[in-house]
């Protein structure tokens, strides 16, 4: 990896540009229909697809390689510091991220991934050493995303179990999760423009041990920077989530959740798009 600067972030994306309106770029809406088309009809089936049609088996590292990109170079931020690396490179330390951050809140009595996809963390965590012998599930909003799951668990000889849920229904999965389980998400929360008042209860409906949230935060964007003011507008001609911390701050307020940690802006495998780290537990009633 070598250090980059903000003023060479043009070279490798084409959303400076755009951000300044120097290129057209029409802002997007997120909606249930969206997301479905976006990850159900066209990322998650079309992998699908490619599996289906390929000579020899894929995996999960065939599968990171198709989604995640290569030998490419691109920038990402640890931190405050940007970084040039290929794609490849920037998808193995943003799960080695994953995996540090969950850690500290272990042991547990199962791992469940909320917004999931075809796998690619909860499926990696479960392949670690430090994660061996954990309970775990991938869930994921699209049935194509709970089946790139279950077969990439055959795969790859882990045992994760599949599923559904919804992030924006209370509970939000029917599947049997124990009481006392670390339940994480990794780029899927933000899929919500505005997420509803009660967002924390559907989740905290499982009993949860702790509830890590890897998310790109709007909140979170700093204005005294101009990465800061990038990624605010960004995160709005996107249309993703704008709500999600001042909600925390709501419940925190309101004695419900019980926040262990709130870092800004920690990882973004897109300079554009760093996840921001919020971790929360139910707080006990009295
Ligand atoms: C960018 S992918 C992230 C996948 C995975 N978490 C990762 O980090 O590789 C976003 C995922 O969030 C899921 N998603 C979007 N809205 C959701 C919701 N309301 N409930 C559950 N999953 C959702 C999508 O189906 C998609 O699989």
């Amino acid at each position: 990896m070598i250090k980059r600067t903000l003023d060479d972030l043009p070279k490798y994306s084409p959303w400076p540009a755009r951000l300044l309106g120097l290129e057209r770029w029409d802002r997007r809406t997120k909606n249930r229909a969206e997301v479905e088309r976006e990850y159900q009809d066209e990322k998650w089936g079309g992998l699908l697809a490619r599996i289906e049609e390929s000579p020899w088996p894929l995996s999960l590292a065939d599968l990171d390689r198709i989604m995640q990109g290569g030998d490419e170079l691109v920038m990402y931020s640890d931190g405050e510091d940007l970084f040039e690396a290929t794609a490849r490179e920037v998808h193995l330390r943003y799960r080695d991220f994953v995996a540090r951050t969950l850690l500290p809140y272990l042991p547990a009595s199962a791992l469940v991934e909320l917004g999931a996809g075809y796998g690619s963390v909860i499926i990696d965590l479960a392949k670690r050493p430090e994660f061996a012998g954990i309970k775990a599930f991938g869930l994921d909003l699209t049935p194509a995303g709970a089946e790139l799951i279950g077969r990439m668990s055959a795969t790859e000889q882990v045992e994760v179990s599949s599923g559904l849920c919804d992030l924006l229904t209370d509970p939000v999965t029917d599947a049997a999760i124990p009481e006392g389980a670390l339940i994480y998400t990794s780029y899927s929360a933000h899929y919500e423009p505005r997420h509803r008042e009660d967002f924390f209860d559907g989740i905290a409906r499982l009993g949860p041990k702790a509830v890590v949230m890897i998310e790109p935060c709007h909140e979170h964007c700093d204005d005294s920077t101009l990465l800061g003011l990038l990624r605010r507008r960004y995160i709005e001609m996107n249309d993703y989530n704008t709500n999600l911390v001042t909600l925390l701050h709501e419940q925190l307020g309101a004695g419900t959740v019980k926040v262990l940690d709130e870092r800004k802006a920690a990882f973004g495998p897109n300079p554009l798009l760093a996840a921001s780290v919020i971790v929360w537990e139910p707080a006990q009633p009295n």
